[in-house]
């Protein structure tokens, strides 16, 4: 281990999912509670956090390879602690294979970094992957910053077991965080800046809860609770399963305003062969029923999901199937992975795992169709005119990002601000963002 002290400054990176930022946001946020400073860009930290990601293979081997690029044999190197789903998933093995880590601390207990700091800079060493039962929400320091666009988790871990999927492992039972806990966070999101809430969760449509008179509430209702902050312009969330859709949230996507056109809805496979051998207990066209359903409820809604290929014992029949799908829904945008073993998972040790060549080829091909139908949908969307939430600077001097309704990335030119919500007619398609012109804006 390096040379203990007390750390001044920190850097937190966070790997993976979107669940991710949001921990690493809150990470920061205690940090800075503790008295500490987040470094700036370029300068030497002397705390790093490695918010890790155990997804797949590649996002869990970044970790060590991390470690190995902080290491320093002087008096310079930072502490380092190790957090998120690789901490959870392989904290001994971290400790052991890495000297220079100080600290391993998994996604459910976070809250307690300061009292792991001290305890490293006496020289002490220390793991944490407990999954308590009161939360580190109760912990966290109230919420202080928030871009335009915030991150809000309001359920964690997975009860569905999906046989390729560490999640359940990573970060453990479902969980609801209860009603009032959100309204307050959303409420202080909202107060510091946000104009756009994205509620989280591995399976966020799955979230329950009940207000303090006690009526329970659906994930709808919380959609519904949140559209009443007048300061909040946009409600999106993610990531939803097809099995825990409900009648209410389909509803809502036509009635709620600030509820977005867009749907992240993962369906992995096309084939109900490999839907089963995946646990998924939905089916292809049980699937395109739900799709369908929601367009019928908001008819421009885009529709996003997640794809694997080469899961063990996938056909070029099974394949095929999927490609079927694709060109079904038409997708506006989707994200596509290699099949991957994770350790632990029933789907690593199945028979019949696809040879590494023959799953790239299948990704090449799959990605060629999603592309495709990306570029299509933003060709589809040139003509409309839209509101554009501005989030950052473009490159270009007087440009500016932001996103469309259906979450497509829109760059324009003109007279902006972030957080503004601004009209523009979208003008011209590439694949990965849309241009567009810039009308008169209508309020901040
Ligand atoms: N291999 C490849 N992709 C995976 N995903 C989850 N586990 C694996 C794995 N073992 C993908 C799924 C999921 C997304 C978050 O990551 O598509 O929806
Ligand atoms: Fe990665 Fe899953 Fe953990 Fe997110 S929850 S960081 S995707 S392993």
């Amino acid at each position: 281990m390096p040379h203990p002290r007390n750390p001044q400054t920190f850097r937190v990176k966070s790997f993976g999912c979107q669940m991710n930022v949001y921990d690493g946001e809150r990470m920061g946020e205690l940090l800075a509670a503790q008295g500490m400073r987040a470094a700036s860009e370029g300068e030497d930290a002397d705390l790093v956090v490695l918010n890790t990601c155990h997804i797949r293979e590649r996002a869990s081997e970044k970790v060590y390879s991390d470690i190995g690029r902080l290491r320093r044999d002087d008096d310079t190197a930072p502490m380092i602690a190790v957090a998120g789903c690789v901490a959870q998933a392989e904290g001994e093995e971290i400790m052991t294979r890495a000297p220079s880590v100080s600290m391993v601390v998994g996604p459910q207990a976070y809250h307690r970094l300061p009292g792991m700091i001290e305890e490293a800079a006496r020289g002490r060493r220390s793991t944490d992957t407990d999954m308590p039962a009161n939360t580190k929400f109760e912990a966290l320091p109230e919420r202080r910053r928030a871009g335009a666009s915030a991150f809000l988790t309001v359920q964690e871990g997975c009860d569905k077991f999906c046989t390729y999927c560490v999640v359940p492992y990573t970060r453990g039972a479902e969980i609801s965080r209860p009603f009032s806990d959100l309204l307050r966070e959303a409420e202080k999101l909202a107060e510091n800046g946000a104009r756009e809430i994205t509620l989280l969760g591995q399976n966020v449509n799955a979230w329950t809860g009940a207000t303090s008179s006690g009526r329970s509430l659906g994930f709808d209702d919380l959609i519904r609770e949140l559209d009443k902050l007048p300061k909040l312009k946009r409600i999106r969330y993610t990531t939803s399963h097809p099995n825990d859709v409900t009648e209410g949230l389909i509803r809502a996507h036509g009635e709620v305003e600030k509820l977005m056109p867009f749907l992240h809805l993962p369906v992995q496979s096309g084939s109900d062969r490999v839907l089963k051998a995946m646990n998924r207990s939905h089916t292809a066209d049980s699937y395109l029923r739900v799709i369908e359903r929601f367009r019928e409820a908001r008819p421009d809604i885009a529709i996003s999901g997640d794809f694997i290929v080469g899961f063990p014992g996938e056909t070029d029949a099974d394949f095929e199937d999927t490609l079927r799908l694709i060109d079904t829904v038409g997708y506006a945008q989707a994200f596509s992975f290699k099949y991957s073993p994770r350790p632990g998972t029933p789907a690593a040790t199945m028979e019949r795992q696809v040879p590494r060549e023959l799953m790239d080829e299948r990704l090449q091909r799959l990605q060629a169709a999603l592309n495709r139908d990306q570029l299509a949908f933003n060709q589809a969307s040139v003509g409309r005119r839209c509101e554009v939430l501005v989030e950052r600077r473009g490159k270009k001097p007087g440009q500016w990002l932001g996103k469309s309704p259906w979450l497509q990335s829109v760059f324009f030119e003109g007279e902006a601000a972030i957080g503004d919500m601004v009209s523009v007619d979208l003008a011209e398609a590439g694949a990965n963002s849309v241009r567009g012109l810039l009308l008169e804006p209508v309020g901040a």
